[in-house]
């Protein structure tokens, strides 16, 4: 029989979890997916934000009538504007300007007020979304900052229910659970359940997009929303969120954007499960683990959200070519064969100074080169998020000729507009689009990063 509750609340958690038959098929151990989508707020967050608007009433920092401000990627928010909307909270959301535009849709539809700010800055940067927020809630009198990523209710939220749960759902035979780590609640509570109620045989794997710090990356930026930890080369002190140990993972499994993206898309083509793009990161990583295991493993594969929420950018096969993890073409034709044909990118760093601008310029085709972001050394290559501007040849030459510059002086000065991004996926016709009118030539994407620099000149457009 079907349950009644009395109010949404009591509806939170107690989620399924679904046999992944079809992406696990020929896989000796059977993979299963915990499918917090199915939750009332439509993600795992909605357990984490309850638990701390419990936790705050019962030690009195949140009075009736009061406001609950927080910081998040949206998950957390969509859950404390639900138990805003049942128990009479002001709530506001700041969402990190890379979180889909559904999510802050979906928030101010609960009646959220939403505060849109940058998290691809230095954490000291007085921009940054966590101090724009923690701002806001000393200013506001009665307001509570749930601060999820060192509210010790965030991982209690999961030691509670997320591991008692997955542990009679298996009836104690799950021997490996994978999960992505973003404030780390999810892993550390569920973790420390699933290791003490199985005597520590249950082996914790956390599913990490491929630059991020948590599992080795460098902390350069990634698409994947919501897990994983990124890091501004220009961060002073970095921080770990204190709702994460990192014992809680015995291993990391690093997966990169695409293989996040298009484990997603598979996940609702062949399961029929429309999940986000963590829920993508999170089955890459456990169909990997899953491949070395047998018969008497059970993997337990946590699915964080909806993919309800990412129909404008993973679900979007417009959006997936815009950034290059789409290669098909519709049609046209895609910009392979001119990439391949175009060398090796030149970028440039964009705190460098003109005479070391103009070096690096002189390989660069068409004399056209992006800005970016300096980082010491570039494993993952440059994504399209540090690109800050750009940098021509023609521009430094008549600068450093006329006298306006010294070969000495900062790039600052000089530097144009970024130019416009195009995904290898897309045709000569629509880069020519992109080009505008007074653009030099287009930089054209693959996985996300830039891979070259296509001159106006090679696209036929001269
Ligand atoms: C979509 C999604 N995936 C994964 C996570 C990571 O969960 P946690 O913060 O518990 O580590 C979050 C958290 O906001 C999320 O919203």
């Amino acid at each position: 029989m079907t349950a009644v509750h009395e109010s949404v609340l009591d509806a939170i958690g107690g989620t399924p979890l679904f046999r992944l038959s079809r992406l696990g098929a020929g896989l000796a151990a059977p993979v299963y997916a915990k499918a917090e989508f199915l939750g009332i707020g439509g993600s795992v967050k909605d357990r984490a934000a309850l638990s701390m608007v419990l936790a705050a009433e019962r030690d009195g920092l949140l009075k009736p009538g009061g406001t609950i401000v927080e910081a998040t990627s949206g998950n957390t928010g969509i859950g404390l504007a639900i138990i805003g909307a049942q128990r009479g909270y002001r709530v506001i959301v700041g969402v990190g300007d890379k979180a889909s535009p559904e999510k802050s849709d979906i928030l101010r539809a609960y009646g959220a007020e939403v505060v849109l700010a940058p998290t691809v800055l230095p954490l000291e940067d007085p921009a940054h979304l966590f101090n724009v927020i923690r701002r806001l809630a000393e200013e506001i009198p009665g307001a509570w900052f749930a601060n999820q990523y060192d509210n010790p209710a965030n991982p209690d939220a999961h030691l509670r229910t997320t591991g008692p749960e997955i542990w009679e759902q298996t009836a104690g035979r799950v021997t490996h659970f994978v999960a992505g780590v973003g404030t780390g609640g999810t892993i550390t509570g569920t973790a420390e359940y699933l290791k003490e109620v199985s005597g520590g045989t249950v082996t914790v794997i956390g599913a990490d997009p491929e630059s991020s710090t948590y599992g080795g990356g460098d902390g350069s930026p990634y698409f994947v929303e919501s897990i994983g930890h990124f890091l501004h080369p220009a961060t002073v002190e970095d921080r770990q969120p204190e709702a994460y140990r990192t014992d809680a993972p015995d291993a990391f499994e690093r997966v990169p954007d695409r293989e996040s993206l298009l484990t997603a898309r598979r996940l609702a083509r062949e399961e029929g499960i429309l999940a986000g793009p963590s829920s993508g990161t999170a089955v890459a990583a456990a169909l990997r683990v899953a491949r070395r295991l047998g018969p008497d493993d059970l993997v337990v594969v946590l699915l964080p959200d909806s993919g309800r929420s990412y129909l404008s950018k993973v679900h979007s096969d417009a959006w997936m070519r815009q950034w290059g993890f789409l290669e098909e073409s519709e049609g046209a034709g895609g910009l392979r064969p001119l990439l391949d044909g175009a060398g090796p990118l030149v970028a440039v760093d964009a705190y460098t100074t003109v005479g070391e601008a103009a070096r690096a310029l002189r390989g660069a085709p068409g004399g056209i080169a992006p800005a970016v972001q300096p980082r010491t050394a570039r494993p993952y290559g440059v994504s399209a998020m540090e690109v800050v501007g750009s940098v021509s040849r023609e521009v430094l030459a008549a600068a450093l000729a006329d006298g306006t510059a010294e070969p000495d002086d900062p790039l600052g000065a000089l530097l144009g507009p970024a130019l416009p991004t195009v995904g290898v996926g897309q045709s000569a016709e629509e880069a020519r689009g992109a080009l505008g009118a007074g653009h030099p030539g287009v930089l054209v994407l693959v996985d996300g990063r830039a891979a070259g620099v296509l001159p106006r000149s090679s696209l036929g457009d001269g």
